[in-house]
């Protein structure tokens, strides 16, 4: 997606920080459902995914202390991404640890080219804080991607449509809370 001005109230910069920071509360309940369900079936993974979370909730700080910086606001679908980050953590968790792997990959590949475009749009427009917030987590997300890749979550036939759902439905909920 490629980001433009805003239209309305609220410019693209703090529209990028609410979404970034919802879609961060989204992440956090992926990994706290899949870490859950993983306490039960697949201890093993409960270390790498309580790393991953960790990781998210650094940056849901990071993007909530640039929101109060700029008096920017907290998204619409802050909850519905906490709702739904749950729900898609915890299908793919029962599905196994493909499963898991498959919903890092699909979510953090899609995460991944919105902050890309992000960085392009807040370097043309000179914002340095919000282009430092956001290019702050990308290694992060491109090395939860990876792992995700490399235990081919990304690949397996058998999780295509559990890969293609989700991607679907961050690409969705990303879109909505920039409208
Ligand atoms: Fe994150
Ligand atoms: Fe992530």
């Amino acid at each position: 997606m490629h980001y433009k001005d805003s239209k309305n109230f609220l410019d693209t910069p703090k529209k990028i920080l609410k979404v970034n920071h919802a879609g961060e509360f989204g992440a956090i309940n992926i990994y706290k459902s899949q870490i859950f369900v993983s306490k039960f079936f697949m201890k093993d993974l409960v270390p790498m995914l309580q790393e991953f979370m960790s990781d998210e909730q650094r940056h849901l700080d990071i993007f909530w202390k640039e929101i109060q910086q700029r008096h920017g606001v907290k998204c619409k679908s802050y909850w519905l991404c906490g709702l739904g980050g749950y729900v898609m953590g915890f299908v793919s968790a029962l599905l196994g640890r493909k499963g898991i792997m498959a919903c890092t990959w699909a979510v953090e590949s899609v995460v991944i080219n919105h902050l890309e475009n992000q960085l392009v749009y807040l370097s043309d427009n000179e914002d340095v804080e919000a282009y430092d917030a956001v290019s702050s987590i990308l290694e992060d997300e491109k090395n939860h991607r990876d792992i995700g890749q490399a235990s081919k979550g990304a690949t397996n036939l058998l999780y295509k449509s559990l890969r293609s759902i989700i991607s679907l439905f961050t690409e969705i909920i990303i879109r909505f809370g920039m409208r």
